[in-house]
């Protein structure tokens, strides 16, 4: 099995990557502000409709949404990783504990598992489920202590794929131009050792066919300058697609880098694993600190803090404003007056957001009408 060491940033350390690959040309990526999922699964169906409608595809979700903490799909795959790979701990932004890869047992790719029949039963298992007890008057008196929120969750085209290392047919690539990491349909047999080493449980295996399968990252419309279908019709607006870079390459006016790298608002989802996953994720501002370090790195109470202030920080704002606004790829944006402006590859503008939404408010008499108006606000 080739290994090589490897620079992961999201670790802020070098590790070892069983595999010869190298980083690609750009990467897909977006971001996922989950404080404003309402879990409506708009984005689950049209991934299903667009691409998994087929036969033996029943129980394959490229995209889910799950809730957190009860909420899986698989059933308790974050559990059952983070389980595996024992202790995890993190000396300020170099994570000091062992990935995935390092943590395999000898002959083995990856410290992973092949979810059963039962696991995948279950799609809405702790749908809307909070954590912690309602205490009576909780939420007369006093904010209440429960919580819950909304994972939505799709292949994380990581830098360092798993599924991709573990396959021995090579039947897995990733692609140079891009960084869309795909199974090619006609060398996969169906050994399953992909979904056995994708920690995120992102790899299905479709029992018609007998081979694999994953998320295409919509690369027919990706190709022609569109953000994915998930992302496209997302009712809370809460994703955005761009390209990422390292972060010493980080371009402001990218509205990717300057979430993930310049402002640091957005995570990734448990960068421990070694994958270097490419969505990230603004977290939720309501949950316990100690269950969002484990899930998001230790970047999470900078994150949060910055998102809080928002409203009086106008280029985040700017950036955020972005989000569901257009159907098209941006490469770059920029901030005119109370206006953000977002751009394709080739420069071209296609979207203008205001950043306030102007409010009118009607007089209570109308004269010309002489009729009465209840404003009611
Ligand atoms: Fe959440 Fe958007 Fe999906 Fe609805 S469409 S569940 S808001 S990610
Ligand atoms: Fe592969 Fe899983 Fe990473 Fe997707 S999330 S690229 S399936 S390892
Ligand atoms: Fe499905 Fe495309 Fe979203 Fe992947 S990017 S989950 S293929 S809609
Ligand atoms: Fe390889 Fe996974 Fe197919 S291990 S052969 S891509 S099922």
């Amino acid at each position: 099995m080739p290994r090589q060491r490897v620079y992961n940033w999201q670790i802020g350390r070098r590790m070892l990557y069983p595999y010869e690959g190298t980083r690609p040309r750009r990467q897909f990526a977006a971001v996922f502000d989950i404080n404003k999922c309402i879990a409506c699964q708009t984005c689950t169906m049209a991934c299903k409709q667009g691409w998994t409608a087929g036969p033996g595809q029943e129980y394959i979700f490229y995209n889910n949404v799950e809730t957190k903490p009860y909420g899986f799909y698989p059933l308790a795959w974050d559990v059952k990783l983070l389980d595996m790979l024992g202790r995890q701990t993190w000396d300020g932004g170099r994570y000091s504990g062992k990935t995935i890869f390092e943590a395999a047992p000898r002959g083995e790719t990856a410290v992973g598992y092949i979810p059963d029949k039962e696991d995948f039963s279950y799609p809405n298992v702790g749908e809307d489920e909070p954590y912690g007890d309602v205490a009576q008057g909780d939420y007369i008196t006093t904010p209440h202590r429960v919580w819950h929120f909304y994972l939505a969750r799709i292949c994380n085209h990581c830098t360092y794929p798993a599924c991709l290392a573990a396959c021995p047919r090579k039947a897995i690539y990733k692609r140079a131009e891009d960084g869309v990491v795909l199974v090619d349909q006609k060398r996969c047999r169906g050994y399953r050792e992909c979904v056995r080493a994708c920690p995120y449980k992102k790899v299905f295996f479709n029992p018609h066919s007998r081979i694999s399968e994953k998320c295409i990252a919509c690369y027919p419309l990706l190709e022609q300058g569109e953000q994915t279908l998930c992302i496209k019709t997302c009712i809370g607006r809460i994703r955005l697609n761009g390209w990422i870079s390292t972060p010493e390459k980080a371009e402001p006016s990218n509205p990717i880098d300057y979430l993930v790298h310049i402002r640091k608002v957005a995570l990734p989802l448990f960068p421990q694993f070694g994958l270097e996953p490419n969505i990230y994720y603004i977290p939720p501002l309501h949950v316990p600190r100690g269950f969002l370090y484990q899930m998001f790195g230790p970047g999470v109470k900078e994150a949060l803090g910055r998102y809080r202030a928002a409203s009086e920080d106008k280029e985040l704002l700017a950036v955020l404003t972005l989000f569901g606004s257009t159907e098209f790829w941006l490469q770059r944006y920029r901030l005119r007056g109370d206006t953000v402006l977002g751009y394709d590859a080739r420069g071209k503008e296609v979207v203008r957001v205001p950043l306030y939404e102007p409010v009118y408010i009607r007089p209570f008499y109308d004269e010309r009408l002489q009729a009465y108006r209840h404003n009611i606000t």
